[in-house]
C-alpha cells in the first residue's frame, strides 16, 4: 500500500475527475457537447479521451456521473491555484467497517497530508469531514445514513456561522450508492470510491472552488497504493496492518465486496517488504498482512520471481475464475516477510479456505514468528447452502482441510465467519452449521445474520428466511460458539504463553492486557517481573514487549494469568500444544 519506492506510475492509474454540477448549474461537458463552443474545447476533449482511462476501467463500474470535466490535460485536471493544496485545512476522519477501511483511512490521510492538509480529532474544528464507509451489511449502511443526517445538519448550521465545512464519503458506500448519496444527501460534497483516493485533493478542490459536488468512483485493475506511505503506524503502537492486496474475484453469491472493491490485485512484493522493514525499524512487534483474500496473493510484477506454476487449490476446492499462473505466491511472500525481523510476529487476514496448500501450512508450522493462528471463514456447514453461496467447497472438503491444518500445525488456533439465515437455509442446514462449529472447535468467531445486498443472491435467490428465524439461528450459533471457545480456551489453563503486551487493560488500571500467539486476549496483573526467565533482577512490563504468562483461568473471550518474566520471540522455543514448558 505504501512504501518509499513507487512501483506503479501514479498518473497512469489515475482515474479522471468526475464532476457533478448541482442541478441549477450548467456543467462544462454540457456546454462543450452543445457544439457551438470554441474548437479548442473539443480538441482538448479529444486529447483527453485519447489519454483517458481504457475500456477495462469502466467494466465494473459504469460512470454514473452527470458530466465529465473537459478541461483536464493528461495529469493535472485542476491547476494548483484552484485550491488543490490543503492550505492547512483540517480534515476529520470517521472510519466504519473492517480493518481494510482503517488502512484506507491512512492511505487517504497520507495523500491529503502531502497536499498540506492537517488532521484533527475534533469534529468542531474540521473544515473537511470524511467518512470511510462500509457496505457489507445493511446495518453498516444505515449507521452511515444516520450519521450523514447529523453531519448535514451541522453543515447547515456552520454555513450560517461563516465557517463552512465540506463532507466527503469514501470507500464502499461511495462506490455502491453513488447516485443515491449525491441526490438524496445534497449536502455531500465529495465521493471517492476505494480506488480513487489519489484523486481526493482534486475532488476537494473542485468542491471548494466551484461549490460543486465532485465524484470519482472508478474501479481500477491495478491500484494497490503501493507507493503511499502510511502516516499513523508509529503512533498506533507496536502492532501494524500492512495491505498486500485489494479486491476480490471470488464472487460469493451474498457478498458485495467484489462490486465495491473491484478485481483482485496484489501489491508488489518489494514494496510490502520495504514497509515491513520500516515498521521493524520503528519497533513494531506485530504485523498483520491484510487483504480480502490474502492467500490468493500473486505478484507477477517482478520478472525475476516469475515461474509458470498455476495456483494450487486446496483439495476439494474450486473457483469461478481461472487460476492465476506464475509470479510470487503467498507462501513466498510469507517466507520473505517473516525473515525480516525474527522478533516480529506475523499474522494474516482474511484468507479463503481454497488457497491453503501444504507449503503455506508447513511454513506456518516451522517459522517461529508466523503465528499459529488461521482465520478460516466457513460461512455454513451445509452443502446445500455452501453451493448456493458459491463458496467452491463442500462441508467435507472444509473439514478435511481443518484435519490437514491440525495435523501440520497441531497447536493451531482457528477462527471463522458464519452467516445465519442465507437464502433457502432450512432448520436442517442450520443444524449442520452448529455441528460443524462443534466439530472444529474454533476459539474466535464472527457471526452474522444474512443481510441482502445487490449481489448474485439478490438477483437469483430468495431471501426467504424470516428475520425472527435468522435471529434465532444466529443466537444459537453464538451460544454454541461460546461453549466451544470456552472448551478450547480451558485447554490452555496451566500452560505458559508468550504474550505480546498491548498496554493497560480497559477494565482496570491494575491490570495489563496482551495477546498470545493464537491471538487470545490475556489479562494479568501489572507488576515487575524478572528481566528474563531465571534472572533475579526485575523490570516493569511495558506495551510492545513480550512476557511469559502462566495461564490461570479461561473464559470464552479471554484468558487470565500471571506474568513470570520478560521474554522475546527469539529466546522462546516454539510452543507445544500446551504452551511453553
Ligand atoms: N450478509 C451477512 N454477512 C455477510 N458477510 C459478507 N456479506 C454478508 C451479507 N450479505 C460476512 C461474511 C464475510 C464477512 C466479512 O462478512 O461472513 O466473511
Ligand atoms: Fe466476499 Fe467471498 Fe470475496 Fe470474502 S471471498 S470478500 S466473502 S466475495
Amino acid at each position: 500500500m505504501r512504501t518509499v519506492k513507487p512501483f506503479l506510475c501514479a498518473s497512469k492509474h489515475l482515474a479522471p475527475l468526475r464532476w457533478l454540477s448541482k442541478p441549477r448549474n450548467c456543467s462544462n461537458a454540457a456546454r462543450a457537447s452543445s457544439g457551438e463552443k470554441n474548437k479548442g474545447v473539443s480538441d482538448s476533449f479529444r486529447r483527453q479521451v485519447a489519454s483517458g482511462p481504457r475500456f477495462q476501467d469502466f467494466i465494473k463500474s459504469p460512470p454514473v456521473t452527470l458530466a465529465v470535466n473537459c478541461e483536464h490535460t493528461d495529469e493535472h485536471y485542476l491547476s494548483e491555484d484552484l485550491g488543490l493544496l490543503g492550505d492547512a485545512r483540517k480534515v476529520y476522519f470517521e472510519t466504519y467497517g473492517c480493518q481494510m477501511n482503517v488502512n484506507d483511512t491512512e492511505i487517504a490521510w497520507a495523500i491529503l497530508q502531502k497536499k498540506g492538509y492537517q488532521r484533527t480529532a475534533d469534529l468542531k474544528q474540521a473544515d473537511v469531514v470524511l467518512l470511510v464507509t462500509c457496505s457489507i451489511r445493511e446495518k453498516a449502511e444505515q449507521t452511515i445514513w444516520n450519521r450523514l443526517q447529523q453531519l448535514t445538519a451541522m453543515k447547515k448550521k456552520r454555513l450560517k456561522t461563516n465557517s463552512p465545512v465540506k463532507i466527503g464519503i469514501l470507500g464502499c458506500m461511495a462506490e455502491r450508492l453513488k447516485t443515491e448519496l449525491l441526490e438524496r444527501e445534497k449536502l455531500v460534497d465529495v465521493l471517492a470510491g476505494p480506488d480513487a483516493y489519489r484523486d481526493l485533493p482534486r475532488l476537494l478542490a473542485a468542491a471548494t472552488a466551484g461549490g460543486q459536488q465532485a465524484s470519482n468512483v472508478l474501479l481500477s485493475l491495478e491500484e494497490t497504493y503501493a507507493d503511499i506511505m502510511p502516516v499513523q503506524h508509529a503512533s498506533q503502537g507496536r502492532s501494524a496492518f500492512v495491505s498486500i492486496m485489494r479486491g476480490c474475484d471470488n464472487m460469493c453469491s451474498y457478498c458485495i465486496v467484489p462490486f465495491t472493491r473491484g478485481r483482485e490485485r496484489s501489491r508488489p512484493v518489494s514494496s510490502i517488504l520495504e514497509e515491513v522493514r520500516m515498521l521493524s525499524e520503528q519497533g513494531v512487534k506485530e504485523v498483520t498482512l491484510l487483504g480480502q483474500n490474502v492467500n490468493s496473493y500473486r505478484d507477477t510484477s517482478e520478472v525475476q520471481f516469475c515461474g509458470s506454476e498455476r495456483t494450487k487449490l486446496s483439495r476439494g476446492f474450486s473457483t469461478v475464475y481461472r487460476a492465476k499462473q506464475g509470479g510470487l505466491r503467498f507462501s513466498d511472500l510469507l517466507d520473505l516477510v517473516s525473515r525480516i525481523d525474527p522478533d516480529m510476529r506475523i499474522r494474516f487476514t482474511s484468507p479463503h479456505p481454497k488457497d491453503f496448500p501444504d507449503e503455506v501450512l508447513q511454513l506456518i508450522a516451522e517459522r517461529q514468528n508466523i503465528c499459529k493462528q488461521i482465520h478460516l471463514p466457513a460461512q455454513s456447514g451445509s452443502n446445500q447452502v455452501l453451493k448456493a453461496m458459491r463458496r467452491g467447497y463442500t462441508r467435507e472438503a472444509y473439514l478435511d482441510l481443518v484435519d490437514n491444518i491440525k495435523q501440520i500445525i497441531p497447536d493451531v488456533s482457528l477462527s471463522s465467519d458464519f452467516i445465519s439465515g442465507f437464502c433457502g437455509e432450512t432448520d436442517d442446514d442450520h443444524q449442520q452449521t452448529l455441528s460443524l462449529i462443534r466439530e472444529v472447535g474454533f476459539n474466535v468467531g464472527f457471526l452474522f445474520a444474512y443481510s441482502m445486498r445487490k449481489t448474485h443472491a439478490f438477483h437469483r435467490l430468495q431471501d426467504d428466511v424470516v428475520p425472527q428465524v435468522k435471529q434465532r439461528r444466529l443466537e444459537e450459533c453464538i451460544s454454541v460458539f461460546r461453549e466451544e471457545a470456552e472448551r478450547v480456551n480451558a485447554a490452555v489453563v496451566g500452560s505458559t504463553q508468550l504474550v505480546l503486551v498491548e498496554g493497560e487493560s480497559k477494565r482496570s488500571a491494575e491490570d495489563l492486557c496482551g495477546r498470545t500467539d493464537g491471538n487470545m486476549k490475556v489479562i494479568f496483573p501489572k507488576e515487575d517481573v524478572a528481566v528474563q526467565a531465571s534472572a533475579s533482577n526485575t523490570a516493569p512490563i511495558r506495551g510492545g514487549g513480550y512476557v511469559l504468562v502462566k495461564i490461570l483461568s479461561a473464559g470464552s473471550q479471554s484468558l487470565r494469568g500471571r506474568a513470570l518474566s520478560h521474554s522475546s520471540l527469539i529466546s522462546t522455543p516454539t510452543p507445544s500444544c500446551d504452551g511453553y514448558k
